[in-house]
């Protein structure tokens, strides 16, 4: 185990499975203790039980993210068993893989209610606990549409506003010595992609276990492959150390080059 995270009290959302996971996983093993927020009440506890079993400090909480009551239980939970909150990664989100024609209001409202709206949420309820604390971190999640839009609505807008609303944060807490960072990742290998989720619907036309689909995904990636969780993780880790004490309001593109 590493300390490049000891004495950090992290929340992180969509910790139940893909980059969450990977990076609740990280970051205990780098000495932090990490609350594990999702609103998949079966997943959530197997990765506490993952990261207890190999020594490290996990919680869950169940959450979702477009709900300010679940915010401020989270935060009380993460601060009652670990001491003061340093850390927030605000990883859950929601995609409807359609055209914009066929993107309705409820899509578009759901979409951006749980990537950016739950981002918000998930900020206004950590930012007096990281006050109390004297510092913080908070790393949020983009996109290859961060930078270049497809062709989707609704996440597109989710993905350039979460960038705004990074930097907002940056501006509005640096002098509180609380930083606020985005991470743009390519096409990842998570369930995401792969499966049919309530947040995230896929089916053959879409999924990438089809393999026209994951060749497709690899040919935009000029390192020519997916990236992995694990990847993601480390530069989740980079920002929330400090290790990165001067960086704040930046996009870390973690993409292979996918969005060039
Ligand atoms: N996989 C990719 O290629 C990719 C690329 C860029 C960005 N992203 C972003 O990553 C995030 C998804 O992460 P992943 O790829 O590891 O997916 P994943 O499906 O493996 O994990 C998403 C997690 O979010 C949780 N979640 C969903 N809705 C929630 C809510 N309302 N409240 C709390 N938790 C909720 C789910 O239960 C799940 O555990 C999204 O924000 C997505 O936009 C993914």
């Amino acid at each position: 185990m590493g300390q490049r995270l000891e004495g950090k009290v992290a929340i992180i959302t969509g910790g139940a499975s893909g980059m969450g996971r990977a990076q609740a996983k990280l970051f205990a093993a780098e000495g932090a203790a990490v609350c594990i927020a999702d609103i998949d009440k079966e997943a959530g506890p197997r990765v506490v039980s993952e990261i207890t079993e190999t020594g490290g400090r996990a919680l869950f909480t169940q959450l979702d993210v477009t709900s300010a009551e679940h915010w401020a239980a989270t935060v009380a939970a993460a601060e009652e068993q670990f001491g003061q909150l340093t850390t927030l990664c605000n990883i859950a989100g929601a995609n409807y893989r359609v055209s914009f024609d066929e993107q309705t209001e409820e899509m578009w409202r759901t979409i951006l209610e749980i990537s950016l709206t739950g981002a918000f949420l998930g900020i206004k309820a950590a930012i007096p606990a990281m006050r109390r604390a004297g510092n913080g971190s908070i790393v949020n999640i983009g996109s290859i549409a961060t930078d270049r839009s497809g062709t989707n609505p609704g996440y597109a807008t989710s993905k350039v506003g979460i960038l705004g609303l990074t930097r907002a944060t940056a501006r509005a807490y640096g002098p509180e010595n609380i930083r606020c960072n985005l991470v743009s990742p390519g096409h990842v290998d998570t369930p995401f992609l792969r499966r049919s989720t309530a947040y995230s619907p896929n089916d053959w036309s879409t999924s990438i276990d089809n393999p026209e689909n994951l060749k497709q995904r690899v040919e935009r990636t000029p390192m020519g492959r997916m990236v992995q969780p694990e990847e993601i993780a480390h530069a989740f880790l980079f920002l929330a150390s400090d290790e990165a004490g001067m960086i704040t309001g930046t996009n870390l593109k973690v993409d292979g080059g996918a969005s060039l």
